[in-house]
């Protein structure tokens, strides 16, 4: 069952093309929400000023090659292994989270637009692979949902408190449990709330936080390079050392009111984790 493609068995329904017309409507409305988001926000604008004031403030120039060395690792690290998350159960559900949509997106789009009205059939695999990236998803979201999420874990808020920024987190998950549910049963019923669901999803980038996987990684791009051109995102500078003569003559009475005291305290977020309730 799980090596089958569930979009021919309902293709003596739904037109192959209706089909293909609507992940095609889908991906145009993620095009269009994304675009309006941007310009709701005002991120591309923010982003421009505040490359502006980083070139004002920046101590060296960041050249092309180290510019694509940052992005290579920007996209090794930051986008491909969740690296932003220090908490690992977070990254872990982030990380089935994103690749399972990756992987569902991608074999619903090969399913349907290769493999159903036609002759010929789905590979075994990419059907496996669309019942376990609905899967990865499903898991990685619940475990999100009802353990993980700052409002239940820090703020000791009931899993069903819904808020407007839940519509993105919420619609995944009800998109990957219909599309199993519809698949495994066959019920009409959970094929439509499968549609909905997605409907839902993709049509409500320019409210939800959908349009992350976009700017998330522009965001740790740009600022990889505040750091690397000594901008500093205009935090101040931490002395690491001491004794070092630099530090010394930058702050020379430092022995002074420092003592033995470290120099660098870490962050006070770190030192407690937030479930005071
Ligand atoms: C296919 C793509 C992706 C999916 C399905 C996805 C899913 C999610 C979900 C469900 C959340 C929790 C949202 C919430 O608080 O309600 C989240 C948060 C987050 N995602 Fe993603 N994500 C994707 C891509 C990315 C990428 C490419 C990056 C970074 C480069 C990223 C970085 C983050 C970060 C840093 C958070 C925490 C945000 C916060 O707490 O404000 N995500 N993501």
């Amino acid at each position: 069952m799980i090596t089958s493609n569930p979009f021919s068995d309902i293709a003596t329904l739904i037109p192959p093309a209706v089909m293909q017309g609507y992940v095609v409507l889908m991906f145009l409305l993620v095009v269009g929400g994304t675009i309006l988001d941007t310009v709701h926000k005002k991120s591309a604008k923010y982003f421009f000023e505040l490359a502006k004031t980083a070139k004002k403030r920046a101590t060296r120039t960041v050249g092309t090659g180290e510019k694509v060395s940052i992005a290579v690792g920007t996209l090794a690290n930051e986008v491909l292994t969740s690296s932003e998350f220090n908490n690992q159960k977070r990254r872990m559900s982030h990380l089935l989270t994103m690749y399972g949509f990756i992987i569902f997106v991608v074999t619903t789009a090969i399913l349907i637009f290769s493999y159903t009205g036609g002759d010929a059939q789905a590979p075994g695999i990419v059907s496996l692979l669309w019942h376990l990236g609905a899967l990865m998803l499903a898991v990685g979201g619940y475990w999100f949902w009802f353990f993980i999420r700052v409002d239940v874990f820090a703020e000791g808020n009931k899993w069903y408190q819904l808020q407007q920024r839940d519509m993105f987190i919420v619609s995944l998950l009800a998109m990957s449990t219909f599309a199993l549910l519809w698949s495994f049963t066959g019920s009409m019923l959970m094929f439509a709330l499968f549609i909905a669901a997605s409907t839902f999803l993709f049509s409500t980038v320019l409210w939800s936080k959908f349009a992350h996987m976009f700017f998330k990684p522009a965001a740790a791009f740009q600022k990889k390079v505040a750091w690397a051109d000594g901008s500093r995102e205009n935090l101040p500078f931490i002395p690491e050392n001491r004794n070092d003569p630099e530090t010394l003559a930058k702050f020379p009475d430092l022995k002074t009111y420092m003592g033995d005291a470290p120099l660098s305290m870490g962050l006070g977020i770190k030192r407690e984790t937030p479930n005071h309730h």
